[in-house]
């Protein structure tokens, strides 16, 4: 009985090492160097190459890395076992600390007084009053991003597949009321999964039901995103800034448009990096879970996709 961490390109020696304290006696390999495949139960992965999970035969369950499930899903070879995702408070936290961070910046105009100060610009301007909120995604980074912006003070809007109550958010679900969760919203935060609905729903005919002139945060992936209505909507004014954290093809690729336009900000998928402690223990939770027979913690609906 083993555990596979199939987490190519990343130093995984921290989280080996608290696995190794919770679990001493549980054998943990690193792909690619799987000494016993078959003896392999339990596999933790993000962004594993398709096809390295088949020779697991033993495999009773997945684990992602990561909130999101999607680059897991991608694998055609993927074993039919559970899979689970990490839903973490702390991550919701830093996520909203990201969140919280840049609405401040384009209040504040820092994102034209950086882009001013290379150029020896003097242009003094009022903050712009950005009052209200549209949060795409309720589900536990949504959710804990809109409480914290009807504390805030914002008038908060949420959008979801299905219905929602939350108390001072106004809440939309399913397409047919995507418009009237966008309309009126200075800031728009995609906080959505990405699965065959999602892809490139944000395209030119939904950035036309945004407000005009709003501002367009992506801290969720993406490939939700079409790139070039982006880039459009930025370029007729339809937003006037967007913030982006995640994009199509990570690393962004050298010469990509965003890199340089004025009116888009580049995170390198920052907003909120899974937590080494609270994902291993987690992990050893559902572990434990699957050597019982019981059910796993945050277990994805493999029809939904998230
Ligand atoms: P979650 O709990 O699964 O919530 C997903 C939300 O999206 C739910 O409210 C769901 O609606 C809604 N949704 C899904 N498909 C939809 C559709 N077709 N139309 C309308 N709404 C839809 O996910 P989460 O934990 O909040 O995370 C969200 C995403 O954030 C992750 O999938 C990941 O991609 C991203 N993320 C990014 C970072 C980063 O560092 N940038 C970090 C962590 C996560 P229902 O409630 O009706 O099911
Ligand atoms: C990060 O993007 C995650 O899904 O946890």
């Amino acid at each position: 009985m083993s555990i596979a961490l199939v987490i190519p390109d990343r130093d995984v020696s921290r989280l080996v090492a608290e696995l190794n304290q919770r679990l001493p006696d549980v054998v943990i390999e690193q792909w690619p160097d799987i000494a016993q495949p078959e003896q392999v139960e339990f596999a933790v992965v993000w962004k594993q190459p398709a096809g390295s999970l088949a020779d697991f035969r033993k495999l009773k369950a997945i684990q992602s890395y990561g909130a999101g499930v999607d680059s897991v899903l991608t694998d055609t070879a993927l074993p039919d076992v559970a899979l689970s995702r990490i839903v973490d408070p702390g991550l919701a936290d830093d996520m909203v600390r990201y969140l919280k961070t840049m609405v401040s910046v384009y209040q504040l105009r820092l994102d034209r007084f950086i882009h001013d100060q290379p150029l020896q610009q003097w242009r003094p301007k009022r903050p712009r009053p950005l009052e209200s909120i549209a949060v795409l995604g309720m589900g536990a980074l949504g959710q804990t991003a809109a409480n914290h912006f009807i504390k805030a003070g914002f008038q908060v809007s949420g959008w979801s597949r299905s219905a929602k109550q939350l108390t001072g958010v106004r809440c939309y679900a399913g397409v047919g009321q995507f418009e009237d969760a966008v309309k009126s919203a200075d800031v728009v935060i995609c906080l959505l999964p990405l699965t065959k609905e999602t892809d490139s729903f944000l395209n030119e005919q939904r950035f036309n039901c945004f407000k005009p002139g709003a501002v367009f945060i992506n801290v969720a992936r993406g490939a939700i995103v079409d790139d070039r209505a982006l880039l459009a909507a930025l370029d007729m004014g339809q937003l006037q800034a967007a913030c982006l954290d995640v994009f199509r093809q990570e690393p962004l690729p050298a010469g990509h448009p965003f890199w340089h336009h004025p009116q888009i900000t580049v995170t390198p998928h920052i907003s909120a990096v899974t937590n080494i402690q609270t994902a291993a223990a987690q992990i050893v939770e559902n572990y434990q879970r699957c050597q019982q027979g019981q059910p796993l913690l945050h277990q994805v609906d493999m029809q939904r996709g998230y």
